[in-house]
């Protein structure tokens, strides 16, 4: 029996960003390679123009191990979890983008090493598919917060005094999911997030809070894969103005 593959219009239009994105990635670069069904697919494209040796000199640092085992498969130089002190360019996906170009990150339960590898990254690039985009974040997707194990249950009653419906992430119906730092993850519904700033605030300066999803004024440039073509947008890290960019 022939195993034909089924073609798969959302992985198309992941594809079509993630390669779309991989044209910011030039010779000599120090790459942050995302985690996730969408940023999978600039690591193939990084991959290929590498071998083709369109891309001499790049070091590549993963936020997963999965995608550090695909990184290195696929013959990319790859840095070692102490990583750099600077990034050049990352490519990841996110699982909610609004107007703003704020995320909710963390659907893969990479958020920490993500959020970690953004911050030093001088050109952020998102990469989604239409779906993801949100005219307010918590809209679609509720919010990933990874906890160290320690005393968890308290962070549970304290996102529920945030206003927070959280589940702990199960890898099967007994076993929670750990992360690659050894936390779990709360996945709080909250419904659309009126300020997320002021609820990062919340998380950033709670104890026992390891990393939560919002990834706020991080991105530089968004890649949206739509069924009637690519799209462009990017923010100004100062002013935090969006523009359309033109594709070509
Ligand atoms: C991984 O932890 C996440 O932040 C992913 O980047 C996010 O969940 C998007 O994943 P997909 O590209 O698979 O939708």
């Amino acid at each position: 029996m022939h195993n034909r593959k089924v073609p798969n219009p959302q992985d198309e239009l992941k594809k079509q960003a993630a390669v779309y994105a991989v044209r910011f990635v030039e010779p000599g670069m120090t790459v942050g390679l995302g985690t996730g069904s969408t940023a999978i697919h600039a690591v193939r494209e990084i991959a290929r123009r590498h071998a083709a040796g369109e891309l001499a000199g790049i070091k590549t640092f993963a936020t997963s191990a999965e995608i550090a085992s695909a990184a290195t498969h696929a013959g990319l130089p790859l840095l070692g979890p102490q990583g750099p002190v600077r990034i050049d360019v990352t490519i990841d996906g996110a699982d909610e983008v609004d107007p703003r170009l704020n995320l909710i990150k963390g659907g893969g339960g990479a958020l920490l090493h993500e959020k970690i590898v953004a911050q030093v990254t001088l050109r952020e690039i998102i990469v989604v598919d239409e779906s993801k985009m949100s005219d307010c974040l918590g809209g679609k997707h509720a919010l990933p917060v990874e906890v160290f194990p320690f005393g968890c249950e308290s962070q549970r009653a304290f996102l529920e005094t945030l206003g927070g419906h959280p589940a702990l992430r199960m890898d099967d119906p007994h076993q929670p999911f750990v992360t690659e730092e050894g936390n779990f993850i709360y996945d709080c519904r909250f419904g659309p997030i009126a300020d997320p700033e002021e609820l990062a605030a919340e998380l950033d300066t709670r104890a026992g809070v390891a990393a939560h999803g919002l990834f706020l004024g991080l991105t530089d440039d968004l890649i949206v894969a739509g069924a009637h073509g690519l799209r462009h947008l990017q923010r100004d890290r100062v002013t935090g103005k969006v523009r359309e960019v033109s594709v070509k």
